[in-house]
């Protein structure tokens, strides 16, 4: 598990299947779970809370210490769609 103070260092590792980093601790679930949600936008745009509700199973941030990852990774899907 790679928590998300160390993401910068693990990031060219990631994606390559090898890896799973947690994205939320608070109500578990990973970068692969988020990648899959965004995938399933079939090319929308999409917002974090969504996103967050989606992969923890409705639930809302507690401590929000992911809440910087989830953006990032939102952020980057929302550049890759039409406008
Ligand atoms: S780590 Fe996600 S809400 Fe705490």
């Amino acid at each position: 598990m790679i928590l998300n103070r160390n993401r910068e260092s693990f990031s060219g590792l990631l994606g390559s299947g090898l890896f799973i980093m947690m994205v939320c601790l608070c109500h578990p679930f990973s970068d692969k779970k988020v990648r899959e949600h965004l995938s399933a936008k079939d090319g929308k745009k999409c917002g974090m809370s969504e996103v967050y509700s989606t992969c923890s199973g409705g639930n809302k941030p507690q401590c929000c210490t992911c809440l910087e990852t989830l953006k990032d990774m939102v952020k980057t899907h929302n550049k890759t769609v039409a406008a």
